[in-house]
């Protein structure tokens, strides 16, 4: 890997003479994912309204499409009022433009060439490919590359050879918990393709709903979705859509748990009798198929032949996860059926009928991937492993001879920060596996379950974190800085909104509701130094909130990056370490707005009971602000000459205050509760000391 020219950590700036205008502040670039090889060069290619995409080669509808979204983006972020229209197989190559020259159309599979090299001088851009796919990828990059000076708009001189370190990176989006119509789908389907992602895989069925349309057994989505679900004409549209991106959509029908919806629809299938309704709550519930009745093979073939012809991509996804097998247990046919077969417990039932799906499947021309459950001894070798519940799982899967992609540490839906998930790598430094292990490593996935997840917070639960994992399965293992990931994401997250993502947006319009209308930056001042509660916690018991509960609150209107914390805890850092005047400066002004900011909350409360909640939480934002104002003003030598035995007593005090302020309210926590901590501790060791 060649890492050449170019700042990786934020502060650094490249020098830049574009020879067309003095660079006053040149700008250092915000590529995510961060490609192999960049080098960066002088000069630079000016925008004007002739800029011109023609193409080279092999192409095709699928780039001429894509190369005509770019044009339209470029002109949308720019104003040039580009005089081309479309870029087809007449477009001619002007004086000023972007040249695609691709070897050969793409196909939308595992393993397919997406690498491409781009070179742009001050006369003009070339993007060469193998694929068009590959193509689609290097206009992302281009995309991103776009700067501006009062000159107007240019791309730098760059030379990029990127390709991807795996072919596996896919999204998985829970339509099942709640259902995620069609545009939301869309969007995040240009989102992925923005950040070179290439797996949709779908989860269509669970305890909450059966979201496909089945032509061969209506009653699926007739009796067992509450009239949300895709229809088949929609899954070709979401495919086509994909294609068009060079993402391929992996669907999958969790069995044999998770399976209310199944039973719902055909309660003969079950393993204890019904009837059953769909379930309202989160969390793992007992409806089980029966695998020894032959009635449930005759109905999955069925469904899945459907399904198979349906979906085109080879990998087909069969849940697995979280049987804990209690109907079952309880089943005394299933016991006797267990006995005969000899098998010794419920993973060897399971196995059981994993292989009898998957040699249906085979037959099919598909490929199984499970859950890591389905990992036991007799799965067939050909299975591909999601591993969810750690990292072992991924190894073990490997040594054993299964392909496996990643999923333990990418669950967005539990709200952990973005360096979180950032760092955790499907290969990591050191690892123990072997070439030819590590080779089955295919990538990972980040899931996004949807129990607390519904159309309007669902990208704001996805954005901008995915692209930083997006990053970690396409870039080099060494571009892990975290701090500069935060800064290009930053920069991504904004971009992403050209797309129709509402990952920013949302926040607003969920303020405004819950303000009833009035001015919302006294909730927003808030909101961006909360997180929402992380893991399961939110939730607990999962019966708190319901399917049909509000998600319009202030949790989820709070993001898993609180941004003013993140930014206040970096300060603090940095004084606590320097005592830099202008981190002191910046530190005070955060401390007085949080300060200020309880007495205006406090007349949007009144007029707005569902903000109740927060009440608490919002007094103790002003309460520890002004602890840490305290401890500011005294380190500067105001409370010098104070009695140590009076010190003592008031940090006491504050330190119960910084306690009461890690309570959650709303199901959100404070993030800069440990940070004034520290303000105030080295306050309170100062005069003592001294
Ligand atoms: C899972 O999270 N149950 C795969």
């Amino acid at each position: 890997m060649k890492l050449k020219g170019i700042a990786l950590t934020a502060g650094i700036l490249i020098s830049l003479n574009l020879g067309i205008a003095a660079q006053q502040q040149p700008q250092t670039l915000s590529l995510m994912p961060y490609p192999a090889q960049v080098d960066q060069q002088q000069g630079g290619f000016r925008l004007a309204p002739d800029f011109t995409v023609a193409t080279s080669g092999a192409a095709d509808e699928r780039l001429y499409g894509g190369a005509t979204r770019f044009l339209r983006r470029l002109d949308g972020r720019t104003g040039l009022f580009f005089t081309q229209e479309h870029v087809t197989a007449s477009s001619k190559q002007g004086q000023q433009g972007l040249l695609i020259k691709t070897s050969r159309p793409g196909e939308v599979k595992l393993d397919e060439d997406e690498s491409y090299r781009l070179k742009v001088d001050n006369k003009g851009i070339l993007l060469e490919a193998e694929t068009d796919i590959g193509a689609l990828r290097g206009l992302e990059t281009l995309l991103q590359l776009v700067l501006a000076d009062e000159q107007g708009y240019y791309i730098p001189a760059i030379e990029i050879q990127d390709s991807p370190r795996f072919p596996w990176r896919g999204l998985m989006i829970d339509v099942a918990r709640h259902f995620q119509p069609m545009e939301v789908i869309k969007r995040n389907l240009d989102g992925m393709a923005a950040v070179k992602m290439n797996v949709l895989h779908l989860h269509l069925t669970d305890d909450q709903g059966f979201r496909v349309e089945s032509k061969v057994y209506p009653q699926f989505h007739e009796k067992a979705s509450e009239g949300e679900y895709f229809t088949q004409e929609q899954i070709k549209e979401i495919i086509r859509y994909a294609d068009a991106r060079g993402i391929r959509v992996v669907p999958e029908f969790d069995v044999p748990g998770h399976a209310t919806s199944w039973v719902v629809a055909f309660p003969e299938l079950a393993s204890a009798p019904g009837p059953y309704t769909l379930e309202n709550n989160s969390g793992v519930f007992d409806p089980t198929l029966d695998p020894t009745n032959e009635k449930t093979y005759e109905v999955l073939q069925g469904f899945f032949a459907e399904m198979a012809a349906l979906f085109p991509d080879p990998y087909f996804h069969i849940g697995g996860d979280e049987n804990e097998g209690k109907q079952w247990d309880a089943n005394a046919k299933i016991q006797a059926f267990m006995k005969k077969n000899k098998l010794a417990d419920n993973h060897e039932l399971q196995t059981y009928f994993n292989n009898r799906i998957i040699s249906f499947l085979e037959k099919k021309g598909k490929k199984v991937i499970g859950w890591d459950e389905i990992l036991q001894p007799n799965l067939s070798k050909s299975s591909v492993i999601q591993s969810w519940r750690g990292a072992e799982g991924l190894a073990q899967a490997a040594k054993q001879g299964y392909t496996t992609i990643l999923s333990n540490g990418y669950y967005i839906d539990l709200l952990h920060r973005a360096s979180d998930h950032y760092l955790n790598d499907p290969l990591p430094a050191g690892n123990t596996l072997t070439a030819e292990e590590r080779k089955r490593v295919l990538g990972g996935e980040a899931p996004i379950w949807s129990e607390l997840v519904t159309p309007t917070t669902i990208d704001s639960r996805i954005w901008p974190r995915t692209a930083a994992i997006a990053e970690r399965l396409w870039s080099p293992r060494e571009v892990n800085d975290v701090e500069d990931m935060y800064r290009r994401l930053d920069y991504i997250s904004f971009r992403l909104e050209e797309l129709g993502l509402q990952h920013k947006r949302n926040q607003q319009v969920l303020l405004r509701n819950l303000s009833n209308g009035k001015p919302i930056e006294p909730l927003q001042t808030l909101v961006d130094v909360v997180e929402p509660m992380k893991g399961y916690t939110r939730n607990p018991g999962g019966n708190t909130y319901k399917t049909y509960s509000p998600y319009t609150l202030f949790a989820d209107a709070a993001t898993a990056d609180a941004p003013a914390a993140r930014r206040f805890n970096t300060l603090v850092e940095d004084y606590i370490q320097t005592k830099d005047g202008a981190a002191r400066k910046e530190i005070i002004q955060w401390l007085e707005k949080w300060q200020e900011n309880h007495a205006l909350m406090e007349p949007l409360i009144v007029q707005s009971p569902v903000l109740k909640s927060i009440e608490g939480l919002s007094a103790n934002l002003s309460n520890i602000a002004i602890l840490g104002l305290q401890a500011m003003n005294s380190s500067k030598g105001t409370m010098a000459g104070k009695k140590a035995a009076d010190h003592a007593s008031d940090t006491k005090q504050a330190m119960e205050q910084l306690e009461k302020a890690r309570e959650q309210g709303g199901r959100t926590e404070l993030q800069i509760v440990d940070a004034i901590e520290k303000l105030v501790m080295q306050d309170s060791s100062s005069p003592v000391g001294g």
